[in-house]
């Protein structure tokens, strides 16, 4: 299986080559694979900067405890949820289904209800942290994604979300920086590369 090899292929990558570019062509790959994520429901309460712009990430990267990661690798990918989960979000979510379905909004009603009804009696902190959870599988799929192309990447929560809010203006569109990721090409000498994959037997991870 070829998704094997790719996921015994990467791993974290510490120490990217700086001179060394994504193609836009990959890009637009990685792109629809994030693209692509399921996300619950379907509402996909996320946006995804990714940042190439090197004063940016220059100032990231004391957000991100010092982390090199930041400002060497091609490009900084930063996975936002909405902050705040709305009736819009949820609106907006069926007359995209609508058009693209090219069925009637209103054979939409109960279904949408349903939604509402769920979603928005969600306290404010789950409906954070509901929105946030959705990124992890847009992450996934960057990763997988990545290691297909060979290309090589870094997933990261080591970094201050309120203080990457403030620099991206993030919070004046609702928006939170849940999690990112760091994507390039690794440096010859990075040592963390060939490391042993640490991972629980099947026995320690499985229960049949
Ligand atoms: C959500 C998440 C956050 C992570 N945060 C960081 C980070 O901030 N910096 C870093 O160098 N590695 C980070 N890692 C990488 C993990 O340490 C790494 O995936 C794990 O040790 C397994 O190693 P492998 O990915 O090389 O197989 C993170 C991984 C995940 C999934």
């Amino acid at each position: 299986m070829n998704l094997i090899n790719n996921l015994e292929w990467r791993y974290a990558t510490k120490k990217f080559n700086p001179s060394k570019k994504v193609s836009s062509e990959n890009l637009d790959q990685i792109k629809k694979a994030i693209q692509l994520s399921a996300s619950s429901y379907g509402l996909q309460l996320y946006k995804v900067l990714i940042i190439e712009n090197s004063e940016i990430r220059e100032k990231l990267k004391p957000a991100s405890f010092g982390q090199n990661q930041i400002t060497d690798a091609s490009h900084l990918v930063v996975f936002c949820n909405y902050s705040v989960v709305t009736e819009e979000h949820i609106d907006e979510y069926f007359t995209l289904k609508s058009e693209t379905e090219q069925v009637p909004i209103s054979d939409f009603k109960g279904y949408s209800d349903f939604i509402k009804a769920d979603v928005l009696n969600k306290s404010a902190t789950e409906k954070h942290r509901w929105s946030s959870n959705q990124t992890y599988l847009a992450l996934g799929n960057l990763l997988n994604a990545c290691a297909e192309l060979k290309i090589d990447s870094c997933p990261m929560e080591g970094f201050e979300a309120e203080k990457y809010n403030k620099i991206l203006s993030l919070d004046e569109h609702g928006l939170n920086a849940s999690v990112i990721a760091t994507i390039g090409y690794r440096s010859d000498d990075d040592t963390s590369q060939g490391a042993k994959k640490v991972r629980k037997s099947f026995t320690n991870l499985f229960e049949i």
